[in-house]
């Protein structure tokens, strides 16, 4: 069976799912290089469509993620959405009503039925329209079934863990009225064991105090997970009166949401409060309430494996500290955990809804990421050539990148398909060496990008445990950099470039299996100086989407004023590199 999935919102793209394996997923933001863009996602349709060499009439049924939503027709910046500041004026109108009466919300129950009620109509427009789109531009008429958001999400997370029996948790800002949902899947069948509202959202709360920080909230939550390392929790009772966990559940103890929470928190912190120790606040107090709350349903259930997805679990923090709850034998974090990863999930929600039974099922629904487009060595030949770009062709372009690593140069590196899911995994990556611990500032200045967390490593699997404590039972999230780890001593002496204040780090480990020309590199650039991590830091620049094409990759390239630029097995050298001096990395071994 062939299922095309969809998500039109967030990060909205498309998937295609064939006999329960994913065989092709991308994002519209990749495609028409708007970070993070909402919108139908046309042009992801039509390039998983190519990329799983499907005709439309060979497609068995359609599944979009999330029952209400509103169409969009054309691209909506997602800082439009944040807050409903500037979402039009009917959903403007909604949010800003929403939140001012948010306080009434417990004692009068119809409200928030209301709220989504009368909004209904837009919801139905949707489902017509879709279908409409579907027909009208791409020929497909088979049937369309809208998938619930957090089952959605939860899918996601339970088809590519590889677990028969498994405690599911979603949590995020909000999707289809809820924040959270709680799962218990039993030899591949499902239960909802509980939900929070929307209103509940804890991820929300993380949300407000990004905004506050001075962020973009929903997009850069990772600065405050890495700005919290600098400080300390001095505002605890302050957010604790807003969000806090009881009795298996979370709790917008604040009564607020939007705008009213944005105010009432600002209100309730000192006039110079201390950005640091907010995020700090935060964090732990996050990291609290989602350990206590998983905890509570992993013993209800005597489950010992938890799948996770939804933006919340985007925080590697708060992933690790849901694998050291005692008596988790093993996490697992859908690569593309938030609303990126909603297309695939949608069509694995409605793979186990046309065919529950557990025998049908396969053991996970992809081996690896690489899901995205790719492009052959004639055409990038033939763009270098017409940009006029000097270049070398190598026989072994794997051991020349590492001897270019080796040697103290940054190398931005394109190659075979691309990666779905938010981070860079090898084949749209930049790479350094990872023992230079002024890395974070010097190379995130060129990148135009401001970061509190340290760039993460990629390092080869066999050797993990020389460098991250505590890795069994989340080796294979760990696969797609979504936990971080506390470090070895070695790991401190050896790639002090990777790990952060706080002693972790959020490694990528590489197995030949997974990756076998980005492995190879890791083990030349190891032969030539005994470590067996490189930074691996995703290719794009300041708030652009991670590159997709050569095109992208040669002018992000030439922006960001990176030493090497590696396309398959060429690779040039920037007109102008740097005068920054460069010394070869030392041989730890020596
Ligand atoms: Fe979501």
């Amino acid at each position: 069976m062939r299922i095309l999935g969809i998500s039109d919102h967030i990060i909205s793209g498309a998937a295609v799912l064939e006999d329960g394996k994913v065989i092709a997923a991308v994002n519209e933001e990749r495609l028409v290089r708007r970070k993070m863009v909402m919108g139908f996602p046309r042009k992801s349709i039509q390039k998983v469509l190519e990329l799983a060499k499907v005709r439309p009439d060979q497609i068995d049924c359609v599944a979009i993620a999330s029952k209400r939503g509103h169409f969009l027709n054309d691209y909506v910046e997602f800082e439009a959405g944040t807050f409903g500041i500037s979402r039009g004026l009917v959903k403007g109108l909604f949010m800003s009503l929403g939140s001012g009466l948010s306080f009434l919300r417990n004692d009068v129950p119809i409200l928030e039925k209301l709220y989504y009620e009368l909004r209904e109509p837009a919801y139905a427009h949707r489902r017509n329209a879709t279908k409409k789109v579907l027909r009208e531009e791409f020929d497909i008429v088979a049937p369309v079934e809208f998938i619930e958001h957090h089952f959605a999400h939860a899918c996601s997370a339970f088809y590519s863990s590889g677990y028969r029996d498994a405690l599911v948790a979603t949590m995020d800002a909000s999707g289809d009225g809820s924040s959270s949902h709680m799962y218990q899947v039993k030899n591949g069948r499902w239960e909802l064991l509980h939900r929070v509202a929307s209103f509940d959202s804890l991820a929300s709360y993380y949300a407000y105090v990004t905004h506050i920080c001075g962020f973009k909230a929903g997009k850069h939550e990772g600065k405050i997970t890495g700005l919290a390392a600098y400080g300390k929790d001095s505002y605890r009772d302050i957010i604790e009166r807003f969000v806090c966990y009881r009795d298996g559940t979370v709790i917008n103890q604040g009564k607020l949401f939007y705008k009213s929470a944005l105010k009432k928190m600002r209100e309730a912190l000192p006039l110079d409060f201390s950005k640091k120790d907010l995020a700090a606040t935060i964090q732990l107090i996050a990291e609290e309430i989602t350990t206590k709350y998983i905890r509570h349903w992993l013993e209800r259930t005597q489950e010992h494996n938890v799948g996770l997805a939804g933006g919340l679990f985007a925080n590697v923090k708060i992933n690790q500290r849901v694998h050291e709850i005692p008596g988790v034998q093993s996490v697992f974090v859908h690569p593309a955990m938030s609303d990126e990863g909603l297309a695939v999930g949608a069509s694995l929600a409605l793979n186990y809804l046309k065919s529950p039974d557990p025998s049908t099922l396969e053991s996970r629904c992809f081996d690896h990421v690489y899901l995205g487009p790719d492009y052959s060595e004639s055409y990038v030949q033939r763009m270098l050539a017409a940009e006029g770009i000097n270049y070398q062709r190598h026989s072994q372009v794997e051991e020349e990148i590492a001897r270019l690593i080796a040697d103290g140069y940054v190398v931005a590196r394109f190659a075979g398909r691309m990666e779905y899911g938010p981070r860079a995994l090898g084949n749209r990556s930049i790479l350094y060496r990872p023992d230079d611990p002024s890395v974070n500032d010097w190379l995130n200045k060129n990148l135009k990008r401001t970061e509190f967390m340290p760039f993460a490593p990629s390092t080869i699997a066999e050797d993990a445990d020389r460098y991250f404590l505590g890795l069994d039972g989340a080796r294979e999230t760990a696969r797609y950099m979504t936990i971080t780890f506390d470090c070895t001593e070695q790991m401190r002496k050896e790639c002090p470039g990777v790990v952060h204040v706080d002693n972790t780090a959020r490694p990528q480990l590489v197995s030949e299996r997974d990756n076998p020309s980005y492995y190879r590199i890791i083990k030349a650039f190891r032969k030539l100086t005994g470590r067996s991590s490189i930074i691996n830091t995703s290719f794009n620049i300041h708030e652009e989407p991670i590159v997709c094409t050569p095109e992208d990759a040669l002018r992000a390239f030439k922006i960001g004023h990176l030493d090497y630029l590696a396309l398959g097995s060429f690779v040039a050298e920037h007109p102008q590199v740097q005068s920054r001096e460069r010394e070869p990395v030392r041989n730890v071994s020596i």
